[in-house]
């Protein structure tokens, strides 16, 4: 009788999260969950120091961890200090840096870069170009002040961030390999109605152009796809928590932020020295449809 009434209360108990469940299934149209397997190398980035530009959020924020794991000094950008104290109360480690800097203001490119060069106390190794926004309004319906915004952050600022920084590097002369990788978007390889696409378009294509162009200097370009990713830029898959179903995917889910700093790493890293001007499209294969 006790062995019964114990069974009962305790499939009582349960029914709340089976509730949540079935809510969350109906809501979202099914379920899924990940597992990441984190490669760890030990400290493959030991010595190297890298700016990452948006890193105070979402991918960039986990490309700084996963760099501060393997060893890298990292200086993270983004336009909010609230964020940046936030990601630096996260990380924790003496390894990272913060710099208030907001990429699409070209006239500031250089004192932001001396700002980094000072926080590093030396010369920029890896460039992560990743500060981005979204905004999904689409052609016949875009104005000019969204697409000069856009365009603003995305590919103007990556422009004239990189050119900054490579130019420097092509004047050193050296045999020290350095590195660029640029955060494009699955979307970057599809049909493209509106100005976020076509700005991961022209990352796309610098990518390309770049890597022909700086290879011979021992700077190696290249540039990452991401799919749907749970981040703040994709609210509804962010609020999923737990659930990362996703219909419009073959894989049925979204990828979780650590997913992409993965590759970066790798990118960054001397594993892929003889990768040249590639974007490589991490996207559960979502644009092969
Ligand atoms: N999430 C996705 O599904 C997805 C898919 C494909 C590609 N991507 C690309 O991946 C990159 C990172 O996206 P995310 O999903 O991590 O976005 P997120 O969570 O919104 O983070 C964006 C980061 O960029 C910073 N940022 C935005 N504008 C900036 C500016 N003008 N100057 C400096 N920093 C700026 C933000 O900080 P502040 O706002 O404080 O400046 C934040 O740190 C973007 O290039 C995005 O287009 C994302």
């Amino acid at each position: 009788m006790k062995a019964l009434t114990r069974k009962i209360v305790r499939f009582a108990k349960s029914i709340p999260l089976l509730l949540r469940s079935i809510k969350m299934v109906y809501r979202h149209g099914g379920y899924s969950t990940v597992h990441i397997a984190n490669v760890h190398c030990g400290e493959i980035l030991k010595g190297k120091n890298v700016l990452i530009t948006g890193g105070s959020r979402g991918i960039g924020l986990s490309i700084a961890k996963k760099c501060i794991q393997e060893g890298a000094q990292t200086v993270i950008t983004g336009r909010s200090t609230d964020a940046l104290e936030r990601a630096k109360g996260e990380i924790n480690s003496p390894l990272l840096k913060t710099l208030a800097w907001d990429v699409s203001q070209i006239p500031q490119m250089e004192a932001g870069l001396a700002k980094a060069g000072n926080l590093f106390g030396g010369d920029i190794d890896v460039l992560v170009n990743n500060a981005g926004i979204a905004n999904g309004v689409a052609f016949p319906d875009v104005t000019e002040n969204i697409w000069d915004e856009m365009y603003a952050t995305n590919s103007k600022g990556l422009f004239f961030l990189t050119q900054a920084v490579c130019g420097k590097w092509m004047a050193r002369k050296n045999d020290r390999i350095r590195k660029v990788i640029n955060i494009s978007s699955q979307g970057g390889f599809v049909g493209a109605t509106y100005p976020y696409r076509l700005t991961k378009w022209d990352v796309a294509g610098l990518t390309q152009g770049l890597g022909i162009r700086l290879a011979p200097y021992g700077i190696i370009v290249n540039g990452i796809a991401p799919g749907i990713i749970a981040t703040d830029m994709q609210p509804r898959f962010l609020q999923q928590n737990e659930n990362v179903y996703c219909a419009l995917n073959p894989l049925k889910r979204v990828a979780l932020p650590d997913e992409i700093a993965s590759l970066a790493i790798f990118l960054m890293s001397d594993a892929a020295n003889f990768i040249v001007g590639q974007t490589i499209v991490c996207d559960g294969g979502f644009s092969l449809k």
